[in-house]
């Protein structure tokens, strides 16, 4: 292999790829305009504040999301900071969107995990770290909102490491909480950042103090600082010090108070994720591991969305870079379906913005206009056969048929329910007469499927129960078993958007006794977006 080329390495070492993950409610989307403030990528916070008065917060795009006041898509914004490319994308915080957010992790290469100091560790926050952890994803965390009566801040780090069994390391400690929260204290720095309530300001002006034992803090807060001291000592005397290889390995993760609201602590997580977080690592190609900073471009789409701006009804793609550098209109070739393709037009997210994208490298997210070429798990190469692996699908829970109101535009519905499916939004399984099967993880997964029918397909769809209860996808060992099989099994038969097919069975007995009498067959609870069965 020829040697890098020493531009394509200093720019990949410069990019940050992250996703915030938290329960709803914990502060994730405070936090992501926080950092676009501090990034200089907007001039006003605010938005998140003023959204009760029917403002929404910058990262928000879609009506559904608007009106639900959760977020439903992912959004993806870069900005700069200190001399480095961060790329921050957005994850759906509820829970029915699950593998919206799986997805959206497997294209990054640190997280920040937000956690309401006052709540604790919440189920969402479990689920979210269960997915980090198969990845071994670096985790930052920051405890939020100590301007409100929270917790024991001692308490809060013990319940992170009994629930999610995450090594704690507290880099900043807080100084009382509530109307008494007086900022908090940099265990590394050995100085103490004051916080000033209801201030929102930059940290340009901060106003600090140096060394634990200087006789100035007790001055300030003689009530606060005997605890304080306490805390800090038992704290670092239960904690190992902070190893960065071990932080780099998921397995410990530095902690940071503060309030997002309030723009506390905000500048210590960016200023984390340029120091410690990794830069764009190798990724598993199948094959081969592709390095970041070879120079024929690669990467994977992770996620489609569409009709994002209502004005230019479209679709995109959202692709990560793996290695290489974008160029624009530069021809790549599309590994599935074995051609060639131009990218046209790359786009690059500022909040509702698009830019066009005039250079990417690995760790970087562009926005390619999609007219159902690409699907979710798609490899572009400059010509290599490979296929990124490790975005899959899971095999849904939840199960509705589904049929248009009016008979009359029955194709409208199939046509929305394939481009809906091909992005991920819901699984779709046709059977062979043509009737169709909806799967999700979640509830919501339905609702906001039946609104999008209606507001970008105009149609309305009619859900009803089934006898469905799980599906699993299928492959064989030959023709002959698979013929065998299709024909016994017909009736419970179906494929998905990508033409696999699948067995829907009504009950997890019903599941055993088929694969029993079919050993040679493998039935599969997960797949790889891209994967084809045979
Ligand atoms: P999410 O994306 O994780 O769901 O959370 P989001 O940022 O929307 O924040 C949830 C609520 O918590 C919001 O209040 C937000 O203002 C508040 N919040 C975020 N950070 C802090 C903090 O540091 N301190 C305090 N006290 N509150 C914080 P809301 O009542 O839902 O809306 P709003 O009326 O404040 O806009």
């Amino acid at each position: 292999m020829t040697s890098p080329n020493p531009a394509l390495v200093r720019d990949v070492e410069d990019r940050r790829t992250f996703a915030i993950i938290s329960h709803p409610d914990a502060g994730k989307t405070t936090l992501t305009e926080k950092l676009l403030l501090f990034g200089g990528a907007i001039q006003m916070a605010g938005a998140v504040k003023g959204r009760k008065a029917n403002r929404h917060a910058t990262s928000d795009w879609m009506e559904v999301e608007k009106q639900r006041g959760i977020s439903v898509t992912s959004s993806v914004m870069q900005f700069k900071y200190k001399d480095h490319v961060i790329n921050l994308l957005d994850t759906p915080g509820h829970e029915d969107f699950s593998e919206d957010t799986y997805r959206v992790l497997t294209a990054v290469d640190a997280a920040v995990m937000v956690i309401d100091a006052a709540k604790g560790v919440e189920a969402q926050t479990i689920k979210l770290l269960e997915v980090c952890r198969m990845r071994n994803t670096p985790i930052i965390t920051f405890i939020n909102k100590l301007d409100r009566e929270v917790q024991d801040p001692l308490d809060v780090l013990g319940e992170i490491e009994n629930v999610l069994k995450l090594q704690c390391v507290p880099i900043t400690w807080p100084i009382g909480m509530g109307k008494t929260f007086r900022g908090v204290f940099n265990l590394m720095k050995d100085r103490l950042v004051r916080f000033t309530a209801g201030q929102e300001r930059l940290t340009k002006d901060v106003e600090e103090i140096q060394g634990l034992d200087n006789p100035e803090l007790d001055r300030l807060f003689p009530m606060e600082m005997p605890y304080v001291r306490e805390s800090i000592e038992l704290v670092q005397g239960a904690t190992e010090p902070f190893d960065i290889e071990q932080f780099l390995a998921g397995k410990q993760s530095p902690v940071f108070f503060g309030s997002g609201v309030n723009n506390f602590g905000v500048q210590d997580v960016l200023n984390a994720l340029v120091d410690w977080a990794p830069s764009p690592k190798p990724r598993d190609a199948g094959s081969r591991m592709v390095e970041p900073t070879e120079s024929p471009f690669t990467g994977f789409v992770f996620k489609i969305q569409a009709n994002m701006d209502p004005r230019h009804r479209d679709r995109i793609a959202f692709f990560r870079v793996c290695s290489g550098r974008y160029t624009p209109s530069m021809k790549v070739y599309h590994t599935r379906e074995g051609r060639d393709m131009k990218i046209a037009n790359a786009l690059t997210f500022m909040a509702q913005d698009r830019v066009l994208m005039s250079d990417a490298v690995a760790g970087d997210i562009i926005g390619i206009y999609n007219h159902g070429q690409l699907h979710i798990g798609d490899t572009l190469t400059e010509g290599e056969k490979i296929g990124f692996t490790g975005i899959p699908n899971f095999a849904p829970e939840l199960f509705r048929s589904a049929r248009s109101k009016d008979p009359f535009k029955a194709k409208q519905l199939q046509k929305g329910l394939q481009e809906l499916g091909e992005e991920g939004a819901i699984q779709v399984f046709t059977g062979e007469f043509g009737n169709i099967m909806l799967g999700a993880v979640g509830q919501l997964q339905f609702e906001i499927v039946a609104q999008r029918l209606a507001t970008e397909y105009k149609v309305d769809a009619i859900y009803e129960s089934t006898e469905v209860s799980t599906a699993r996808w299928l492959s064989f060992p030959d023709e002959q078993t698979k013929k065998d099989f299709m024909r016994e099994q017909e009736a419970r038969l179906a494929t998905d958007v990508n033409g696999n097919i699948c067995y829907l069975a009504t009950s997890i007995y019903n599941l055993e006794t088929t694969q029993k009498h079919w050993p040679d067959v493998v039935f599969h609870t997960t797949r790889e977006m891209s994967q084809r069965f045979e």
